[in-house]
């Protein structure tokens, strides 16, 4: 594993993109995160490439099902050799503790990270499937069963990340999209963060595509986003 923070999100749908911008970036100063687009289109040949490529990979599927079939989906991953996947705390305590025991047996045990309130959720549609609690009381219930549950950790936005960082720990590990570096595009993201913002308020990685997908240089983008981090820390 390498100590970069940035985990670059590879939001293509299709193999030779996501490789021609991975052959253009540096294993050692990111890691990347496959989501259910480019999985589903290309599958778990090309994750083993990248991984073959010396890359750490985030699969980010978000499993949520009985225990067992999540269970044997973590291991599935985990013998992909991934370095962090992902599943909803939704699906509860027994699901989590489940996957985890899973996940113990493996020789190369990932990170196992959960989703809370997905962010395009607000407190209406939480209502409208009898969840009476607003977004921030379920964000943060859902991450103290994460916790509780033996998790590494949870996505969430980096404008949580003080909160959550207090109430469950500096060791819990907090993933968070929704990062820009001062004056790039915001794109569609509404509430962002800047990366050295975002590391001192508790990020411990940061998921970042567009600023650098999309640059012309995404090799000099990283970098400079890596010495932003540095300078953070
Ligand atoms: O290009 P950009 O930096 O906005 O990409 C952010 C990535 O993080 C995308 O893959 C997006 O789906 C993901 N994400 C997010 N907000 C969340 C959860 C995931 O932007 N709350």
């Amino acid at each position: 594993m390498n100590n970069s923070r940035v985990v670059v999100s590879l939001d293509f749908s299709d193999a030779k993109q996501a490789l021609d911008l991975c052959l253009k970036l540096d294993s050692t100063e990111c890691k990347l995160k496959i989501g259910k687009e480019l999985f589903t289109r290309q599958g778990p040949t090309l994750v083993e490439r990248f991984i073959n490529m010396g890359f750490d990979v985030f699969l980010d599927l978000k499993y949520h099902d009985i225990p067992n079939t999540v269970a044997s989906a973590c291991r599935a991953a985990a013998d992909l050799g991934v370095w962090m996947l992902n599943v909803h705390a939704s699906g509860g305590r027994v699901m989590m503790e489940t996957a985890c025991e899973a996940l113990d047996k493996s020789t190369h045990k990932p990170l196992l990270i959960a989703v809370t309130v997905l962010t395009s959720m607000a407190d209406d549609d939480l209502r409208e499937i009898a969840i009476s609690n607003s977004v921030d009381k379920q964000v943060m219930l859902l991450a103290q069963l994460a916790k509780s549950s033996g998790l590494d950790g949870v996505v969430c936005s980096a404008k949580e990340a003080n909160h959550l960082s207090t109430k469950l720990g500096k060791e819990f590990c907090l993933v968070t999209p929704g990062i820009r570096p001062a004056n790039s595009n915001r794109d569609d993201q509404k509430r962002i963060m800047t990366p050295a913002d975002a590391i001192a308020a508790g990020s411990h990685y940061l998921v970042i595509g567009r600023p650098i997908t999309k640059a012309d240089d995404p090799l000099a983008v990283l970098e400079a986003i890596n010495k932003e981090i540095e300078t953070a820390s």
